[in-house]
């Protein structure tokens, strides 16, 4: 997304993937955009598609107690979510980025970011057996939360804030009609569950599950029964199942490193910070990541002034920190914890009800889910 914006306001960049496209493109991400990304996507003049085959939400549902309410985003807020998988994103960014002739180097090893803290930063790494150095003004560190952007800020001047959670999500994605046309979220005592979508045939779901559980040890049928025991019964009763084409697990994590700067080389996205599924904010988060940064870059190129890129990490942070906030009290609110007390679970049961019963309450959480403003 930032080459391509980058691109388009006449800034060369090259960009080095570790793996192959295909790789890339058969990975199954989250699939819910916030305002913001959707904006970007029709700067970046990738918006086609997404326009055409994308749902827009509305709201959303939360499931507990065999209960079920709706935060109804169109009352609180101006803005909608768009549904539309990350690996479609990555698709139509792809396929632009041919268009326009893009560099893109793909299969490259043993990256080594070097002299980022001096005016003349360089890129050495290998590809098909070869060495290669590619000279630059800048680095964006885009290459996620193991990749060898963040370990090049030295320890002495990074700070990292990190949180991880008791449990892992355990996500199927099946081609039936998924079971309702928005999302439901349900906190249930066997533990969280999430019925998402792709598409009106294609159903992604998720369980909470053990950090030491495999895919493996869950059948299918194993798999709708458990969701079936957690999701709301007018939700189960109506759930179309069907074969799984992917199973995997995810853990949680929240994470954070400051500053998302060092000289010459800008963080973004994962590579700066993690947030755990719930409310599906990685993306966005990378997203309003590259927003500062691609504000920044065309401020400097295009009137010679540094203040975007010296303000970038403090603006990508301030946002930051709020959408780990929102993800974390989410995450919170929905899981159950191994060794959550009886009082612990009546809090759980309290807020919910509380945000069921309390506009003010659906409007903070709507506001979060739509996205904060960049
Ligand atoms: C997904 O569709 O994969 C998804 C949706 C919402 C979330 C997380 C994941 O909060």
């Amino acid at each position: 997304m930032l080459g391509q914006l980058l691109h388009l306001a006449g800034i060369d960049a090259v960009i080095i993937e570790r793996k192959s496209r295909d790789y890339v493109l058969g990975r199954i991400r989250a699939g819910v955009l916030e305002r913001g990304l959707v904006d970007l996507m029709g700067q970046a003049g990738v918006d086609a598609r997404m326009k055409a085959e994308g749902f827009v939400h509305d709201g959303t549902l939360i499931g507990y107690d065999g209960d079920m309410f709706r935060i109804d985003f169109a009352r609180h807020t101006d803005a909608t979510v768009m549904v539309y998988g990350q690996t479609e994103v990555t698709r139509d960014l792809y396929a632009a980025r041919g268009a326009t002739g893009g560099d893109t180097r793909f299969e490259v090893d043993n990256v080594i970011i070097c002299d980022a803290n001096t005016d003349a930063p360089y890129v050495t790494f290998d590809q098909g057996g070869k060495s290669h150095r590619i000279d630059c003004d800048f680095v964006a560190g885009c290459d996620g939360f193991h990749g060898v952007s963040r370990k090049t800020i030295p320890d002495a001047v990074r700070t990292d804030y990190e949180k991880v959670y008791p449990f892992g999500w355990l996500g199927v994605l099946s081609e039936t009609p998924p079971v309702n046309d928005e999302l439901i979220y349900a906190n249930s005592d066997r533990g969280f569950a999430l019925c998402s979508m792709r598409n009106a045939q294609l159903s992604r779901y998720y369980i909470q599950c053990d950090t030491a559980d495999s895919p493996e040890n869950w059948s299918d049928d194993a798999f709708w029964d458990e969701l079936r025991r957690r999701i709301p019964a007018e939700a189960a009763e109506t759930l179309i199942t069907g074969p799984s084409i992917e199973k995997s697990i995810a853990p949680l994590r929240s994470f954070v490193t400051e500053p998302m700067r060092w000289g010459r080389l800008f963080l973004c996205g994962d590579a700066a910070h993690i947030v755990p599924p719930t409310g599906a904010k990685g993306l966005n988060t990378a997203a309003s990541d590259v927003h500062y940064l691609n504000q920044g870059l065309r401020q400097y190129y295009a009137e010679g002034d540094n203040n975007g890129i010296d303000t970038y990490s403090q603006k990508a942070l301030a946002r930051v920190w709020k959408t780990q906030r929102f993800s974390w009290w989410f995450s919170n609110l929905m899981h159950h914890y191994p060794g959550q007390t009886d009082f612990d679970k009546k809090m759980q049961l309290a807020e919910l009800a509380f945000l069921r019963d309390s506009p003010e309450a659906q409007a903070a959480m709507a506001l979060n889910y739509v996205g904060l403003p960049y």
